[in-house]
C-alpha cells in the first residue's frame, strides 16, 4: 500500500508550500530538521515533529481521484510486541462514527500487544478520540487534557494522544502545541491505521509527533476492530459532501466514499454468524450510499434489501439526510422483518429561509411530504430528529415555524442544540445576532414541546406487549433491566440478569417521558 506516499506533505522546506509556522505563532520556533517530508521544530523547549498538519482548504476540496480499496493492511512484525505487558485507555467523544473508530483503534493497539484498561492510572497510553461538532464538545477535551497533564507529570513514560475530528482542525493543532505541549501524538480521522507507526516514533524520539492528513485516504477494509457487547456498528460509508453551512463534519471526515456492497454484506454476515443481535449501519448521510459508484447502480435501498435477507434479528441505520431519502428505500423499509421501524431524520429547522441558509437543500414542504410518505408506508414508524436553534439571523417567527413543524410531525424524541459557530464554516461568517438568552429560551421551549409529544406517544404504548432486546441493568437500579424496543424506546422491567443479551416480551404498564416501564411476559419469551 503506498498511502504514505500519496498523502505525505509535499514539504521541501519549513516554509513555502507547506509552511507549518501558521500552526505556531512563536517567534522563537526553530526548524531543526527536515527529512522525508517531515519537519522538526524546537518550540519552547519541546521538540515537535510534523509529518502532516490539517489544512482547511485541502479538507474542503472534493477531488475526482478514485478511492482505492485495500485489503492488505498488516501490522509490521516489529510492532507486534510493542505494547506487550502495557495498558491502553481510550476516551471517546462524539458520534457513533467515533465510537466505531475507537473500536479500530483498540483493535490496532491489541494487535500491538496492549491490553485495555478502564483505569487511567494504570494506562501506558491514553488516547482522546475527539469530536469537533460544537464548542462544548471541544471544551470537554481541553479540560480533560488539563487533568491528564498531572498524570503525565507523575508518569513521564505515559503516551498521550489526541485523535478524531478535533485533530483535523488547524486551530486545535496550534492550541495543543502552545498550551498542551506534553501531548505526544496527534493524528486524524484519515490515518488511524498509522497509529502503530506514530506510537513508535513518539516513544523513540520523545518528540511530539503530529500527522494529520487533510485529504481522505483510500478505504482500508481489513483493519482490526475490537467490538464489545451485543450490538455492532458497521460503516457503510465515510465522509460527507453536503456541506451544511454550520457543520464541520465535511472538513473533518473528507469526501463521501461508500464501501463496496460485497464488503458490507460480508461483514454483516460475519457479525450475524458471531451472534450479534443488532447491527447499526453508519454513515453521515446513509441515503447517499452508492452515489459514488461509477461501475454499478446500487443505492441504500438496494443495500437494505440485501441485508434484510440476512439471518440477523435487528438492523438499524443512522443518519438519514431527508434530501436523498428515496421511494425505493421507503418501500424496502416497509417490509420490516429485521429492519426496525425507527428512522432518525434530522430536520434542523422548520423555516424555509433558515433551511436555505443552512444549505440543507430541502424545504419544509419537501420534508413534511417525505414524513407523510414514510408514515403511510410504515404506520407504526417512530421518527426522531436533530434540531438547531439560534442559527445566525433566526427570528422568533422562524423559530415558531420549527415549533409548528415539530407539532405536525409529532416526533418521539429529538436531539436539540444551540447553534455553535465552527471556525472555517460558512455560517461562522454570518452575523450571529441572536442573543444567548434568546437561544436558551428557544431551546427550553422546543424541549418542552418535544417532551409533550414524547409523553403522548409513549402513553399510546400502555397495554401493549413489545419485543425488547435486553441490554443490561438500568443505571440507577440493579434489579431493573433495561432494553430497547424495535422502535428504539428505552424499556425498563424487573427480571433476572440472565436475560441480558436476549429478546423478551414486555407488557407496558407505565410511561414516564424518557423511558417506558413494563412487566416481563415469561411465557411469551421470544426465541429469536
Ligand atoms: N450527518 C448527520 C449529522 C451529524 S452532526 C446529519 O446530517 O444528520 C449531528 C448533529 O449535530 C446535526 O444533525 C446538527 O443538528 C448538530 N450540529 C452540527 N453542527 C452544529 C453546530 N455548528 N452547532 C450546533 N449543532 C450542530
Ligand atoms: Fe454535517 Fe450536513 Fe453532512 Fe450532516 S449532512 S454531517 S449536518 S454537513
Ligand atoms: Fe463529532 Fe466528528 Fe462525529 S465532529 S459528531 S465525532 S463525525
Amino acid at each position: 500500500m503506498n498511502k504514505e506516499t500519496k498523502n505525505s506533505p509535499d514539504l521541501k522546506s519549513g516554509k513555502g508550500d507547506k509552511d507549518y509556522s501558521k500552526y505556531f505563532d512563536f517567534s522563537d520556533a526553530k526548524l531543526i530538521r527536515e527529512e522525508d517530508g517531515k519537519a522538526t521544530y524546537r518550540i519552547k523547549g519541546r521538540t515537535i515533529q510534523i509529518n502532516a498538519a490539517p489544512d482547511y482548504k485541502e479538507e474542503k476540496q472534493r477531488g475526482k481521484e478514485e478511492i482505492k480499496v485495500h485489503y492488505d493492511f498488516e501490522l509490521p512484525e516489529e510492532m507486534k510486541q510493542f505494547g506487550a505487558g502495557k495498558y491502553a485507555y481510550i476516551m471517546t467523544y462524539g458520534c457513533q462514527m467515533n465510537e466505531h473508530d475507537s473500536e479500530t483503534i483498540k483493535g490496532l493497539l491489541e494487535q500491538m500487544g496492549y491490553a485495555s484498561t478502564d483505569d487511567r492510572n494504570m494506562a501506558d497510553i491514553i488516547l482522546l478520540n475527539t469530536c469537533a461538532v460544537r464548542e462544548n464538545a471541544e471544551d470537554k477535551v481541553f479540560g480533560e487534557l488539563g487533568h491528564l497533564s498531572h498524570l503525565k507529570r507523575e508518569k513521564p513514560s505515559l503516551i498521550l494522544g489526541v485523535c478524531g475530528c478535533m485533530s483535523q482542525e488547524e486551530s486545535v493543532v496550534g492550541r495543543i502545541m502552545k498550551k498542551h505541549p506534553f501531548v505526544d501524538i496527534i493524528f486524524g480521522t484519515h490515518n488511524i491505521h498509522r497509529l502503530p507507526h506514530l506510537v513508535k516514533e513518539a516513544v523513540f524520539s520523545k518528540e511530539m509527533v503530529i500527522e494529520v492528513w487533510s485529504k481522505e485516504g483510500d478505504i482500508i477494509e481489513n483493519l482490526p476492530k475490537k467490538r464489545e457487547g451485543i450490538k455492532a456498528w458497521v460503516n457503510i460509508m465515510y465522509g460527507c459532501d453536503k456541506f451544511c453551512t454550520y457543520c464541520i463534519v465535511p472538513y473533518t471526515r473528507g469526501k463521501e466514499r461508500s464501501r463496496r456492497p460485497d464488503d458490507v454484506i460480508a461483514e454483516v454476515r460475519e457479525l450475524a454468524r458471531q451472534g450479534y443481535k443488532e447491527i447499526m449501519l453508519l454513515g453521515q448521510n446513509v441515503n447517499a450510499y452508492g452515489k459514488d459508484f461509477e461501475d454499478i447502480e446500487y443505492r441504500f435501498g438496494d443495500l437494505m434489501d440485501d441485508i434484510r435477507k440476512i439471518d440477523l434479528p435487528r438492523v438499524r441505520f443512522t443518519t438519514s439526510h431527508p434530501r436523498d431519502f428515496d421511494d425505493h428505500l421507503i418501500e424496502v423499509l416497509s417490509k420490516k422483518g429485521n429492519l426496525m421501524e425507527h428512522i432518525h431524520l434530522p430536520v434542523q429547522s422548520g423555516s424555509n429561509e433558515i433551511l436555505k441558509r443552512m444549505s440543507r437543500k430541502y424545504t419544509r414542504e419537501h420534508y413534511l411530504e417525505l414524513v407523510k410518505k414514510i408514515k403511510t408506508a410504515i404506520p407504526d414508524v417512530v421518527l426522531t430528529t436533530d434540531i438547531i436553534v439560534g442559527f445566525p439571523g433566526e427570528t422568533d417567527e422562524q423559530f415558531e415555524e420549527t415549533i409548528s413543524l415539530v407539532k405536525e410531525v409529532g416526533y418521539d424524541s429529538a436531539y436539540t442544540f444551540i447553534y455553535s459557530p465552527r471556525e472555517g464554516t460558512p455560517a461562522a461568517g454570518m452575523e450571529d445576532n441572536v442573543p444567548e438568552q434568546v437561544k436558551r429560551k428557544r431551546l427550553y421551549r422546543l424541549n418542552d414541546v418535544l417532551n409533550e409529544f414524547s409523553k403522548k406517544n409513549n402513553e399510546g404504548l400502555k397495554g401493549l406487549t413489545l419485543e425488547v432486546l435486553v441490554e443490561g441493568e438500568s443505571k440507577n437500579n440493579a434489579s431493573v433491566l433495561a432494553g430497547r424496543s424495535r422502535t428504539n424506546k428505552l424499556v425498563h422491567f424487573e427480571g433476572p440478569r440472565e436475560l441480558i443479551g436476549q429478546f423478551v416480551h414486555v407488557h407496558i404498564t407505565e410511561t414516564p417521558t424518557f423511558y417506558i416501564k413494563g412487566e416481563w411476559v415469561r411465557e411469551q419469551e421470544a426465541a429469536v
